[in-house]
């Protein structure tokens, strides 16, 4: 049931073994790139804390773990508007700024994050998204690395919620009601 009591079933996107082994295979990539620095990981919260757990255990240079809080989403649907729930605690200036999103849909909220960490002077400034949603938002050459693209349709699953719900999922799924 979904939290508005209608019956749903669901179709997996992305079964685990697929999501483990692309994850290693982006901690390999952010290891080569990163080699010689300390890059700061920024988790965007919630979605991104299952991904960015998995993630940073397969990077193989020193990294430091923030997290910021944002949200845009209410009842499935993107208002548009970005709200930064809480910001992080450390500077970044100097810094080599890795952000962790777990999906990038219209684009809004990687736009805001972009702007937010660059006024913010970081050395450098990457992007990290499990997921790209095929909407041709125009944000696709912004993401630096990329785990999948998914088709336009709702999804849940290894953190990504529908109405707070199925995060825990550990596959990638899609609704139908
Ligand atoms: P955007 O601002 O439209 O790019 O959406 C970004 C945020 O909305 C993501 O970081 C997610 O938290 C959430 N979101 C977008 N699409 C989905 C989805 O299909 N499932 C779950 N969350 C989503
Ligand atoms: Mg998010």
């Amino acid at each position: 049931m979904t939290a508005e009591g209608k019956m749903y079933t669901q179709e997996v996107l992305l079964d685990r073994e697929v999501i483990a082994k692309r994850v290693v295979e982006l901690g390999k990539e952010i290891s080569v790139d990163y080699r010689g620095k300390k890059p700061l990981l920024v988790g965007i919260l919630k979605g991104s804390f299952i991904f960015m757990a998995d993630l940073v255990r397969h990077i193989s240079v020193p990294l430091a773990c923030d997290f910021l809080r944002l949200s845009s989403y209410h009842h499935d649907r993107s208002t548009g508007v970005v709200r930064m729930d809480f910001d992080m605690t450390q500077p970044v200036t100097g810094k080599d700024v890795l952000l962790v999103e777990d999906i990038v849909d219209t684009g809004n909220t990687l736009r805001y994050l972009l702007q937010h960490m660059d006024a913010k002077k970081p050395a450098s400034l990457s992007v990290c998204s499990f997921l790209y949603k095929e909407v041709g938002s125009g944000v696709k050459e912004k993401i630096d690395y990329l785990g999948f693209t998914v088709p336009n349709r709702y999804v849940i699953g290894y953190g990504l919620d529908s109405e707070g719900l199925y995060r825990s999922l550990p596959h990638v799924g899609a609704l139908k009601e």
